[in-house]
């Protein structure tokens, strides 16, 4: 088929590949081509999804491949692609076998579509996007790791639920790497302009801290296998609408820090304006010395990870 509109290919026909898909193509953002190496499940996946249009009534090409070359010309790269966690499992415990797929992945954008935004999702988070960078040598600002969005729609989820307020009128705030030390930050978390720290006691909002952290692990734990999707999916979908509507929005991602937040070759989680180029400028916050010294304990665990995988890559 003929790419006419913003081509976005997702690597990885799954869970979060697939829901990434379909919000994609229900929001009209472009033309979607879904990547697997399960032999035709992608292709089902995809006529499925394209036969939704007529009743849904939308204008978006769905295509499925097993052909990593197919990546050609994309636009926007979503990375999905790789072993989701099992309970007990932690996301380092992906490290070895994502670094592999992520790096097979990349390689094929970088022969294929050398303009492309990559997106990558694919856990250990933080890692995989030093690999995804590392490995396609793409400048910092076309290689953005999606976790702080989802992070931070469930710290909104669980204030709106503790407030009992529209999640609509939440805008929460979560730095860091994707782990148990992200850094939620009740001072900059606000209903309608409100901090959190002025509607909540300190208990509640250590409680709904804690939950963000282990956000992934609880869902995890319900599911029994897999981890979570829906949220993951959307969390993506909001930051390619960003990139190809240009709608500049200020999302957290994880992007290489050179400097800011007074961090320097570090993978982070901050809030970046999203557009066309992708990240179009990292926004630093004011950080008082306690969140200094979580955002300090964030950055040592991923790097620590990272300096893990070199080591396991021969880097
Ligand atoms: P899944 O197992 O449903 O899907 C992964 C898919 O990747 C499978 O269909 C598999 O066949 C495919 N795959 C494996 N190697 C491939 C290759 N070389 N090329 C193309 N496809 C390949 O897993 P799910 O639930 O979709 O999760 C995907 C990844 O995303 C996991 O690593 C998970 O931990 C991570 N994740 C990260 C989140 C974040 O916030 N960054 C949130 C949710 C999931
Ligand atoms: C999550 O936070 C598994 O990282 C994934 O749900």
């Amino acid at each position: 088929m003929a790419f006419n509109r913003p081509k976005i290919s997702v690597f990885g026909a799954g869970y979060v590949g697939s829901t990434v898909a379909q919000r994609c193509a229900d929001r009209e953002l472009g033309d979607i081509l879904l990547i697997d190496i399960v032999p035709d499940m992608p292709k089902g996946k995809a006529l499925d999804m394209f036969e939704s249009g007529p009743v849904e009534r939308f204008d978006a090409r769905i295509e499925g491949s097993n052909n990593p070359d197919d990546v050609k010309d994309s636009d926007i790269v979503v990375i999905t692609s790789g072993i989701p966690r099992k309970p007990g499992m932690s996301r380092d415990d992906l490290l070895k076998t994502n670094a592999g797929i992520v790096h097979s992945v990349v390689d094929k954008i970088k022969q294929h579509a050398p303009k492309a935004i990559i997106i990558t999702v694919t856990n250990p988070l933080d890692v995989m996007t030093f690999v995804a960078h590392q490995r396609s040598g793409f400048p910092k600002n076309r290689v953005i790791g999606m976790a702080g969005v989802l992070d931070s729609a469930r710290m909104a989820s669980f204030v709106a639920m503790e407030l009992n307020v529209s999640v609509k009128d939440i805008s929460p705030m979560v730095l860091g790497g994707h782990g148990d030390t992200m850094v939620p930050l009740p001072r900059y978390t606000t209903v309608s302009g409100i901090p959190i720290t002025d509607l909540l006691p300190a208990d509640k909002i250590d409680a709904i801290n804690k939950r963000t952290q282990t956000g992934g692990a609880e869902i995890v734990n319900l599911l029994k296998t897999g981890s979570a999707y829906y949220a993951p999916g959307s969390s993506v979908v909001a930051m390619v609408e960003s990139i190809v509507r240009d709608q500049r929005r200020v999302l957290p991602c994880c992007v290489l820090l050179e400097g800011e937040y007074g961090l320097k070759g570090s993978w982070q989680g901050v809030p970046c304006v999203l557009g066309k180029n992708g990240v179009e400028k990292i926004l630093e916050l004011k950080l008082n010395d306690a969140e200094k010294a979580l955002l300090e304990a964030s950055n040592q665990h991923v790097a620590k990870a990272i300096t893990e995988c070199k080591q396991l890559l021969g880097l």
